[in-house]
């Protein structure tokens, strides 16, 4: 099993219940499979022009994983940059596919149709991500809604690549779409996003997390609000919250201030263990997350080498 996030500022509760959390549940039902989680900063130089930001980012995104909850031990977790195999077998599979078929991918025509300037690595961004997966034999991929396209070019690329070098050389891998938990709606009843600032921070102190519950927009004729229990309702069962809500019908300020100290509450190990985390423990667990994920990218290059005909 095999996943890779690009690291991209600052989380909010909206990506924690949305995408965070729903991986940490998979790995913990699915202890068997041997998992790997890769920081991809190759792909996130595709947009990102900025080295200091990149460093930060890597730091932060294996900070937020390990806070919330993602075991070190039991998942393989590097950084793409660290091994050059997903360079070169990008390369090798750059080759296998054809130009038109790669300017039907959604990123690519997404950004062309805007009129913003297209680079070459965002077109050939599908094909870096098919590299990532199939270095490690990779089965399951467990990725949002907005990530299957690109396992359909996985398989192309791989079915190419075995149609001309031999059958079953590299593995062709199943996509696993998350269960998302639903959108979770932001401060002013949109989706929370952060290019709405709009959101609750999920590493923020306790005073920014109930700042911001108290600004969650309600209807000022006393109807229910639907913002502030969806929100509540994400950490406390449905059951347990109605009384409450009906018995406190109006006194929204009173509502707000018990789901900013409930969701302070819950937080608050994540939030400790997030400060607990070193930049020295992240440098640690990355090179030994590559360490081992060379072991097995290193045997899959050999097996394309061969094939391709680049050992003598
Ligand atoms: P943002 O909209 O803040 O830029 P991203 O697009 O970077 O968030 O999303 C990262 C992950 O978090 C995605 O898997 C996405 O589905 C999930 N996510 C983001 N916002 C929400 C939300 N409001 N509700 C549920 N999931 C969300
Ligand atoms: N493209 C993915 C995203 O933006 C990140 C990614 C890169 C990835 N390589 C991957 C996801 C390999 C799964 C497998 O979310």
């Amino acid at each position: 099993m095999l996943t890779g996030i690009q690291a991209s500022g600052d989380l909010h509760i909206g990506n924690y219940f949305g995408a965070l959390k729903p991986f940490v549940d998979f790995l913990a039902e699915n202890s068997d499979y041997e998992s790997f989680l890769m920081v991809a900063d190759y792909h996130a130089l595709t947009s990102l022009k900025d080295g200091a930001a990149l460093r930060q980012n890597t730091y932060n995104v294996v900070k937020d994983y390990l806070a919330a909850g993602v075991d070190p031990k039991q998942v393989v977790i590097f950084r793409q940059s660290d091994n050059q195999d997903h360079m070169e077998l990008a390369w090798v599979l750059n080759c296998m596919v054809t130009v038109p078929f790669l300017m039907q991918g959604h990123a690519y025509k997404d950004k062309v149709a805007k009129g913003l300037d297209a680079n070459a690595g965002l077109f050939t961004y599908p094909i870096l991500m098919a590299a990532d997966i199939v270095l490690y034999d990779t089965d399951v991929v467990p990725v949002g809604e907005d990530q299957r396209q690109h396992l359909e070019y996985t398989r192309e690329a791989v079915t190419k690549f075995n149609n001309a070098f031999g059958p079953e050389l590299l593995k062709e891998p199943k996509e696993h779409i998350m269960k998302a938990v639903g959108t979770v709606p932001g401060l002013d009843g949109q989706k929370m996003s952060k290019s709405y600032k709009n959101t609750i921070p999920l590493f923020g102190t306790p005073e920014e997390v109930e700042k911001a519950v108290m600004k969650i927009v309600t209807d000022s004729d006393g109807s229910f609000p639907q913002n502030v229990f969806a929100i509540h309702a994400l950490i406390k069962p449905e059951a347990e919250l109605r009384p409450v809500y009906e018995a406190s019908a109006g006194r929204y300020g009173d509502l707000k201030k018990q789901l900013a100290a409930d969701l302070n509450a819950y937080l608050a190990p994540m939030r400790e263990r997030r400060a607990a985390v070193t930049d020295e423990e992240v440098q640690r667990v990355l090179a030994d997350g590559v360490a081992r994920a060379k072991t097995i990218s290193n045997a899959t290059m050999k097996r394309v080498r061969d094939a391709v005909g680049m050992t003598l």
